[in-house]
């Protein structure tokens, strides 16, 4: 009786680690942004991050926090540009933390 208690132990041991790990691999997916959002920024901002166009700043490798604080600006008004203006206007504070961590995150120029 007492091997059969502890296969149960070793079972249902077995069953948190799986269930734990599963969460896990599911909690970073909640972390990253859209995929259409950061194809909506690669129109202008490049896909890696990277601007091709003079007149647009590069994302990758800037500090999180400012593009964070930037991002939250043009949504506000407070930092006046309008197409940056309309595209912060379309994203949750949730979204703009995730695209900011996202850029921050790649190689710089
Ligand atoms: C139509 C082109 C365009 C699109 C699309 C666009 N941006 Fe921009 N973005 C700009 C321009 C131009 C600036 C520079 C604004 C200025 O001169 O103040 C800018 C500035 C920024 C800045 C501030 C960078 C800095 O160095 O201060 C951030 C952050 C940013 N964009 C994030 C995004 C994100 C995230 C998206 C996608 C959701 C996006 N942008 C989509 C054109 C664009």
């Amino acid at each position: 009786m007492k091997r059969v208690s502890h296969l149960r132990t070793t079972i249902r041991g077995l069953a948190i680690l799986l269930a734990l790990a599963a969460a896990a691999a599911a909690a970073p997916a909640l972390a990253e942004p859209r995929r259409s959002a950061v194809e909506d920024c690669a129109a202008c901002h490049g896909l890696d991050g990277i601007a091709r166009d003079t007149e647009v700043p590069h994302l990758a490798g800037q500090n999180e926090r400012y593009l964070f604080n930037q991002m939250m600006a043009f949504r506000t008004g407070k930092r006046v540009h309008k197409e940056m203006r309309y595209m912060a206007r379309h994203m949750s504070v949730e979204e703009i933390a995730a695209l900011a961590a996202y850029y921050a995150a790649l190689p710089p120029r």
